[in-house]
């Protein structure tokens, strides 16, 4: 089973290393490691608050659809290597994933216990 190594948030200071599934979600995987990702519209590919940089093991991922393509397209800040947590899928390689702002802003959002957090935001 491959691990998922997140990047430090401002909910977690250190990087977390989970193992997860092949067929597991990166948001299943933030969900069980604790990891502030979004997830606005419940995993259903119609917000862009999950939105990840994954920074290895990108070309192991499911491909991305076109649902996902127009979605990530109305989130801030898109890179080469950005993903939907929501809808890549893990497959056998270890990956390395961050959450970007957006992502962390919008956990804040749908948690208001963390809202004097903010600036914390990596
Ligand atoms: S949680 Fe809304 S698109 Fe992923």
């Amino acid at each position: 089973m491959p691990t998922i190594k997140f990047a430090p948030t401002f909910l977690t200071e250190e990087a977390i290393t989970i193992t997860m599934p092949s067929g597991a979600s990166l948001l299943d995987a933030a969900v069980e490691a604790g990891v502030p990702m979004g997830d606005a519209c419940g995993g259903n590919c119609g917000c862009s608050t999950c939105h990840v940089f994954v920074v290895a093991g990108l070309d192991s991922l499911s491909d991305m659809e076109d649902d996902e393509d127009d979605i990530l397209g109305k989130a801030d800040d898109v890179r080469m290597e950005s993903r939907l947590g929501c809808q890549a899928i893990v497959g056998d390689i270890d990956l390395v994933v961050e959450i970007s702002r957006e992502s962390q802003q919008s956990f804040i959002n749908e948690h208001p216990e963390y809202r004097d957090r903010a600036d914390e935001i990596k």
